[in-house]
């Protein structure tokens, strides 16, 4: 019988892996700090209280599961000890990361160079020393996921709260439909301690992301208030070849249509 997975850290992209796990008829469980508040909605043997900041708590994931860890692994002394504790080097365990990790070394190429996962990264950012560690010492995949949109998290909101405007700096997306299908594709079938962009594979610019938005939804932009850097193209040529994923929302535009609808 296949492990049980655990979701560690079940907030928005965890709601989308309990739906996908359901799917494919896989057993799991979800942690909260507060799953009595945050996991009603789950039957009470799938709710698990886990906090990584109270190590009396960690005893209560399981051991021998697919870990899908989901919030930024920092502290390093924590993610060590959990580790140790966890014995999460016997376990397959895919780390969200993100791709504000990479390093990107300001250049005057524009459009920005191509990042893929040989680039530079940033080791100074506490959640890139963890996911480092839990990688390099205990196997994890690591995604380096660009930003995550669907239901309740809309990029048209950001652009009509001012949030994001319309600038010449590439964006990287994801919806987390699909982000929550390539995690379980990556605990199937990634290499243990290797890494995985995870975008849509097509970056954008905020100006042209804006004027869509005016064009399809007459959503209105702010002014911009300060200059912005180029932003960063993310590669995903890695994840299409071996993890063999097909986007089910390449098309963001229409995948916006339809996200406006949705809670
Ligand atoms: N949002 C983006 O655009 C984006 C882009 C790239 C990467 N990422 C990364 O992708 C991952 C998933 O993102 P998401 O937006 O789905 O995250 P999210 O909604 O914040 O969910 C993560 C959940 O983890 C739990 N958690 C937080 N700190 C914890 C701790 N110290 N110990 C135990 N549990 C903890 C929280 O749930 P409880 O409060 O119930 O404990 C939180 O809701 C995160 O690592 C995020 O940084 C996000």
């Amino acid at each position: 019988m296949p492990n049980l997975v655990v979701i560690l850290g079940s907030g928005y992209t965890g709601r989308y892996l309990a739906g996908a796990l359901t799917e494919e008829s896989r057993r799991f469980a979800a942690t909260s700090r507060e799953p009595d508040r945050n996991l009603a909605h789950f039957p009470s043997d799938q709710r698990i209280r886990f906090d990584l900041t109270h190590p009396e708590t960690w005893p209560n994931v399981p051991q021998e599961v697919d870990l899908l860890w989901c919030f930024p692994a920092a502290p390093i002394e924590l993610v060590r000890r959990f580790a140790a504790t966890a014995n999460l080097s016997s376990c397959r365990v895919v780390v969200l990361g993100s791709t504000s990790a990479y390093n990107v070394i300001e250049s005057q190429q524009y459009p920005p160079p191509w990042i893929d996962e040989t680039a530079p990264i940033d080791q100074v950012k506490p959640r890139v020393q963890g996911e480092e560690f839990l990688r390099m010492t205990c196997g994890a995949i690591v995604l380096r996921v660009a930003g995550i949109y669907g239901p309740g998290r809309n990029p048209l909101d950001w652009i009509r709260s001012g949030r994001v405007g319309p600038s010449r700096k590439y964006v990287n997306l994801i919806h987390v439909e699909d982000l929550a299908a390539i995690c379980l594709a990556a605990l199937e079938q990634g290499r243990s301690g290797e890494v995985y962009n995870v975008s849509d594979g097509t970056p954008r610019t905020w100006e042209e992301v804006c004027r869509k938005a005016h064009e399809l939804w007459h959503v209105i932009s702010l002014p911009r208030t300060s200059a912005d850097d180029s932003g960063k193209r993310v590669d995903t040529g890695k994840l299409t070849k071996e993890l063999g994923v097909r986007i089910q929302h390449p098309d963001l535009y229409r995948a916006l249509e339809q996200v406006k609808d949705q809670l």
